[in-house]
């Protein structure tokens, strides 16, 4: 019987195409759709609901969840955990973490709970929501989790400051404050997607070594850079929606001869529900870009790095024993 999937983020550029994707062309899935506002308010989660309207025979269900919130998280792991546990939706058969935030106009914002925003949003809440939904999957199972070109010093012209995880993994969640707005709010936003790569390591590790969850793998992937993606009008400089309205989306045909990766949202989102789905990619592991195997980064592959980082991310994202279905990392 074919599953359930999660898609976080799902009224993003990015999410409403795979959602369109999903329900055109694995209608049989049942698909849980999180949105930070499900209100009427909001345009881009009306848009979503426009697009799921037109598949009168879609299992898709809108929830609100904000990643910036622990307790909401945890509430909506508890609610889903228990619908699949109660029957109402099938098993679980991928997970994608696909909402991110990030601010380029201001200084870190800590959330209620303590933590730097873009961390909070981009991987503590995204790790927690996936490691307490573990025990949901069936006998086997996908984690997308969406990094970015960003993970890797050097890739992207926008960065001005390297990403990297500090040995005092405190400076994730707490970051220095300086005058540069743009250049510090790109490096957190880089070092959010570092982190989440660096991570990944280590989760595929203790879910390999665990017999009850040892056919549900995790892959990252950059999905490349979208033109279109309201991303480059969010919380950015007004410089940057100039350059998206006047060179990216025009001249994409010519710089994606510079830059292959470079493209529109629509083709992404269709990526990240093959590999969460399609026969294709069963059983695949580690890095992607677009949908070729890829070196993550340097700094990502250092195994002490993904092991202090996986221990500190199970404190911040609290989760312990008692509400994880991962067995090895408690011994
Ligand atoms: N855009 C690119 O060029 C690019 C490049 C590489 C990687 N990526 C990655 O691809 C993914 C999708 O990007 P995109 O361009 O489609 O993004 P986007 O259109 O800017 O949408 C961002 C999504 O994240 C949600 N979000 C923000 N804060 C949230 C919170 N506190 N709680 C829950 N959801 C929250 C947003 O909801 P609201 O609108 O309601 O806040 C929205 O649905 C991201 O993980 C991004 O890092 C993007």
């Amino acid at each position: 019987m074919a599953g359930t999937i999660i898609l976080t983020g799902a009224n993003s550029s990015l999410g409403t195409p795979a959602v369109e994707h999903l329900i055109q062309n694995y209608g049989d899935y049942t698909a849980i759709l999180t949105v930070r506002d499900a209100s009427d308010a909001d345009v881009n989660t009306n848009r979503l609901r426009q697009v799921i309207s037109q598949y009168p025979r879609a299992k898709a269900y809108i929830y609100a969840l904000d990643l910036s919130s622990l307790s909401a998280t945890h509430a909506f792991t508890r609610e889903i955990a228990s619908e699949i546990t109660n029957g109402r939706y099938p098993r679980l058969s991928a997970i994608i973490c696909n909402a991110y935030y990030w601010n380029l106009v201001g200084d870190p914002e800590l959330t209620a709970d303590g933590f730097d925003k873009t961390m909070q949003v981009n991987h503590i809440s995204h790790a927690s929501l996936v490691l307490q939904l573990l025990g949901s999957f069936g006998i086997d199972g996908r984690i997308i989790l969406l990094s970015s070109d960003s993970r890797w010093p050097g890739k992207n012209p926008m960065e001005k400051y390297p990403p990297s995880i500090p040995d005092d993994l405190s400076l994730l969640v707490r970051p220095d404050v300086d005058d540069d707005k743009q250049g510090r709010g790109y490096q957190r936003y880089a070092t959010s997607k570092l982190a989440i790569v660096t991570w990944m390591y280590a989760l595929n590790r203790y879910l390999q070594k665990d017999p009850n969850l040892n056919k549900v793998t995790t892959v990252a992937i950059n999905p490349g850079n979208m033109v279109d993606s309201r991303a480059l009008r969010s919380n950015t400089p007004i410089s940057m929606h100039r350059m998206q309205t006047w060179v990216y989306k025009p001249l994409l045909p010519l710089l994606q001869l510079m830059t292959p990766t470079l493209r529109s949202a629509a083709p992404a989102g269709v990526d990240v529900i093959e590999l969460a789905i399609s026969p294709t990619y069963a059983g695949q592991q580690g890095f992607f870009t677009l949908l070729q195997k890829d070196e993550s980064s340097p700094e990502s592959n250092n195994e002490v790095k993904q092991e202090s980082l996986w221990k500190q991310t199970l404190q911040w994202a609290q989760v312990t024993q008692e509400n994880t279905a991962l067995r090895t990392t408690f011994k």
